[in-house]
């Protein structure tokens, strides 16, 4: 054997064992299936159309179009988001990338003295419709039409309105109320409505159906596209027909990477979730995290977060425009070289990294659902319309909440957005470019366990996902990922950011004099959904994160 090659096998002996057995299935067909999502209507339009004969996909299908009627604060016709899925019968796996694209008037300066936040120039050109067409058509048993009906039910006739979507209308009610077409959708007379009322989405209900009609063109051509390019002209913002006319879905190959005996499937660019989640997984795979104290496992875990940040930052951004060295980042040498600069005692201050840029965290909203059939199919599913309700405007007589993801954008270089990114060049704004996502759906196997999770909520959505990882491979459950107290650091700012009660005082203190800064979000971050398979015994299970009001089962 060639020097090379053994060197190789060596140092990739754990991936290939991974490669050979992790993929190799070994369950049987279980008889039931699993979804979890962030509202119970969107979880029962799910099995509905399971119930119906539709497989996973078809139920992808519905829960999206459910959430856009049912969550109008986080996801919607008018956002976008990935879809990653696992097709049993011939273990074929893909992210349907229905990340929104900036219109062709979208320039990299636009945003200097505009907002990317608020009003129609933050939207950039949808990508949902588009995604759920596909979907239904290329791996979906079902017709669109059977899949969308929950959702065009739940709109037409309404649904009860949760103490969640009262409190996030409350927070944003103020910039509602001087958008006539979604005041006049969310609150009565320009109040906010109370809990347990009834929400009817009539609008949304016709946009829907002409989606199931029509297909595609029911969105991107006729009379809905006409109606939104005049609204969104009308508001000030710069969408043509011609945009509408060009956007289309890609479906993107998975990124792979090996933790343990953990193959873990996920998000690839313009997410930039898989990559930092191989980066991350890799510089920790040279410890036995199990070994360590509390104190030593979390500074650990934040000095991958830091680096991996980093080069976030540096390098990544839409593939179709830019060219991130992503074979570097998941080198297993990249990250050894990396590790040569952690130390055990000493949090290493980002200033001493290259780069540059400032903080602010913003409270955000998106929604993640979670789905295992009974073929051993499989959809893990980020989907946003960015912050709370977008861009808090609607397009008169579509329903339609606008998306505010231009933000994701680096609108100003070398300053932070509103998750206190900071990004470069990689990331700037082009004509028909993605933003880049930290949306990080993702696939879970070793030998018994298979796990389909995500969650929202910004820049943090990685790292919650790292820590269920952590928690998986030490044998725990869905309900356990969910419940995780979490932490984050993202580079800049240099800071670990955490729930309320994720570290004892002790342990704060502990942290600090290895140099780390903290700050305390003051509220406990996320919304993930989680389901799992365990494959010896065909058991299934699946939850929801106790901080928010969704809804989990396995039937
Ligand atoms: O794509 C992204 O990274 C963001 N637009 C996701 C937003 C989000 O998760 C907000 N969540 N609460």
């Amino acid at each position: 054997m060639s020097n090379t090659l053994s060197h190789w096998l060596k140092k990739n002996s754990l991936v290939l064992l991974v490669a050979i057995i992790g993929v190799t299935p070994t369950y049987a067909n279980n008889s039931k299936a699993a979804i979890a999502t962030a509202h119970p209507l969107a979880t029962e339009a799910g099995f509905e159309i399971l119930a119906k004969g539709g497989n996973a996909f078809d139920a992808a299908v519905a829960v999206s179009a459910a959430l856009a009627v049912v969550e109008p604060t986080s996801s919607g016709l008018g956002g976008g988001g990935f879809w990653l899925l696992h097709r049993a019968k011939d273990k074929f796996e893909t992210m349907i990338d229905g990340r929104e694209k900036a219109p062709l008037a979208a320039f990299k300066d636009m945003y200097l003295d505009k907002s990317s936040l608020e009003g129609a120039l933050s939207a950039a050109i949808p990508g949902m419709p588009a995604a759920i067409v596909h979907l239904a058509s290329n791996y979906g048993r079902l017709p669109l039409k059977e899949s969308i009906a929950p959702a065009i039910r739940y709109a037409s006739e309404g649904f009860v309105i949760g103490d969640r979507h009262v409190r996030l209308l409350k927070e944003k009610s103020d910039v509602i109320k001087k958008n006539p077409a979604a005041a006049s959708i969310f609150l009565n007379n320009g109040q906010l409505p109370t809990k347990g009322s009834i929400l009817k989405q009539p609008d949304l209900a016709k946009t829907l159906q002409q989606i199931a009609n029509h297909g595609k063109a029911g969105f991107y051509q006729g009379n809905v596209a006409k109606k939104l390019i005049d609204g969104v002209r009308q508001m000030g913002g710069i969408w043509t027909q011609q945009d509408l006319d060009n956007y289309q879905i890609v479906e993107r190959t998975p990124i792979y990477s090996y933790y343990k005996d953990i193959k873990v499937t996920s998000a690839a660019l313009p997410s930039s979730g898989g990559i930092l989640l191989a980066e991350i997984l890799n510089i920790l795979s040279a410890y036995d995290l199990s070994s360590l104290n509390r104190i030593q496992r979390t500074h650990l875990i934040v000095e991958a977060m830091r680096r991996a940040h980093r080069d976030r930052a540096l390098y990544l951004g839409d593939s179709d425009f830019v060219n991130p060295p992503v074979s570097r980042l998941l080198s297993l040498d990249y990250a050894a070289g990396l590790r040569t600069s952690i130390r055990m005692d000493k949090a290493l201050p980002s200033d001493a990294l290259d780069g540059n840029g400032t903080m602010q965290t913003k409270g955000a909203d998106t929604s993640h659902f979670s789905i295992i059939d009974n073929e051993g199919n499989r959809v893990a599913a980020t989907l946003s319309i960015n912050y709370i309700f977008g861009a808090k405007v609607v397009v008169k007589d579509t329903g339609i909440v606008l998306n505010n993801e231009m933000d994701d954008f680096v609108t100003h270089l070398g300053e932070a957005n509103g998750y206190g990114l900071v990004g470069g060049v990689a990331n700037t704004i082009a004509p028909e470019k993605r933003m880049l996502s930290s949306m990080t759906p993702t696939f879970l196997e070793n030998t018994d366990h298979i796990g389909v999770l995500g969650t929202p909520d910004g820049s943090r959505i990685t790292s919650m996902i790292l820590l269920a990882i952590l928690d998986f491979s030490e044998g725990h459950s869905p309900d356990s990922w969910v419940k995780l107290t979490r932490f984050h650091h993202q580079y800049r700012p240099d800071e670990i950011l955490h729930e309320p009660n994720s570290f004892s005082e002790t342990e704060k203190e502990e942290l600090k004099k290895l140099g780390h800064k903290l700050k305390n979000r003051g509220y406990r971050y996320g919304n993930m959904q989680a389901v799992e398979l365990i494959k010896s015994t065909s058991e299934l299970k699946a939850a929801s994160d106790p901080r928010g009001e969704g809804f989990s089962d396995v039937r």
